[in-house]
């Protein structure tokens, strides 16, 4: 038996088989409806239940609040549709949906950025042109590995694409890349996903924390905010644990020197040497110079660890949860970890 899903905002009536979700059912049919892990860890398919009965299976509370649920708020790729439902997408009045693409890209440029992170260049050879908004990312092939998530460094307006991606101890693509890559190898990437773009119609303050490679997004929304003349205040933290896990440290320097309007802040949390920099977790560092944050927006991306804490630290400083637009960087094993918790 299928149920009726008449998503709202598209005039548009999916049907979603016995046991199925939405997203899944929504995408299968053709319609472009906004989603990131499909696995209830993003929050990117949040949607307003209107009329009807789903059941969601496991999600985390970072991708939708307790407060949320109760407010009739469902995520489309955890939801079975127990009866017929009306839902819409959550407003958004920068919503964009780019067409999906299937890439093949050919390695030009590997840049060992630190001792455990690849910068990765790659031009592209089939399949484009390839349209995305800063922030966004793309489930990447390498060899024959399965894909993995990894946030476009690039701004949509650069001729090449840029990923960074960060070994994770036992991690079978990070190491490949990290190891293996070379110039000249074909990577297949298809994308592009997720909600934490860039919002340019926003005029606030800014303020952008990374952890690790999570400073990809983080730079491709950078460079096109000052592409696109934004004037207001930017303040990035960049947070990784010690003095050898710092790059791009003079690249944000000259940005910096260049725009009044921005400032580049490293952090470490676990120096293991005397330094002058600045010492602790992202999140603590930011309450220090900010004591309301009432009409910014924030811009997260790294670690899950460091992006839910930094997340909860910003509201409790009075940021709208729907200013925080925030990619936390789930493994596949952190996915499978969720799905056992019931
Ligand atoms: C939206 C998004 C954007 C991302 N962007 C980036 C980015 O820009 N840069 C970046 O570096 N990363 C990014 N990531 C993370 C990236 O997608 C990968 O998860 C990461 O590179 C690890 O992949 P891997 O194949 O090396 O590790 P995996 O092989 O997936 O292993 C990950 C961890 O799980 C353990 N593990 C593996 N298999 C199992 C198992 N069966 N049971 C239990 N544990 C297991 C491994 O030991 C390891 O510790 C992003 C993730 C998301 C969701
Ligand atoms: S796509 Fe549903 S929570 Fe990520």
């Amino acid at each position: 038996m299928n149920y009726k899903v008449t998503v709202k905002d598209k005039e548009t009536v999916v049907d979603v088989a016995m046991g199925k979700t939405i997203l899944e059912s929504a995408l299968a049919q053709g319609v472009e409806y906004p989603h990131g892990c499909k696995s209830g860890n993003c929050g990117a398919c949040k949607s307003i239940l209107h009329s009807g009965e789903v059941e969601m299976s496991p999600y985390s509370d970072y991708a939708l609040t307790g407060e949320e649920k109760n407010r009739g708020l469902i995520l489309a790729c955890r939801s079975v549709p127990l009866s017929d439902c009306e839902i819409s997408l959550v407003d958004d009045d920068e919503a964009v949906v780019h067409a999906g693409r299937r890439l093949v890209c050919e390695v030009v440029e590997l840049e060992q950025a630190t001792h455990d992170t690849q910068i990765v260049r790659l031009k592209i050879n089939v399949g484009g042109p390839y349209d995305f908004s800063a922030g966004q990312y793309a489930a990447v092939t390498f060899g024959n590995l399965p894909p993995r998530d990894y946030s476009m460094a690039s701004a949509p307006s650069d001729d090449f694409l840029e990923f960074h991606v960060r070994l994770v101890p036992g991690g079978a693509v990070s190491s490949y890349v990290l190891e293996n890559l070379k110039v000249g190898d074909l990577v297949r990437a298809q994308g592009p996903f997720g909600t934490a773009y860039y919002r340019e119609n926003h005029r606030g303050p800014i303020i952008a924390a990374a952890g690790g490679s999570g400073l990809a997004p983080v730079k491709s929304i950078l460079n096109t905010a000052f592409a696109k003349g934004a004037e207001q205040p930017i303040t990035l933290y960049f947070g990784v644990r010690d003095e050898r896990d710092l790059y791009l440290e003079d690249y944000f320097r000259e940005l910096a020197a260049s725009h009044d309007n921005f400032s580049f802040i490293p952090i470490l949390s676990e120096a293991t040497s005397k330094t002058d920099r600045r010492t602790g977790f992202l999140a603590d560092a930011i309450a220090e110079d900010f004591k309301d944050l009432d009409g910014f927006k924030a811009y997260l991306a790294g670690p899950p660890i460091m992006v839910e804490s930094t997340v909860d630290k910003l509201k409790g400083l009075g940021i709208q949860r729907s200013d925080c637009h925030a990619d936390a960087f789930y493994t596949e094993a952190d996915k499978k970890k969720l799905e056992k918790q019931v």
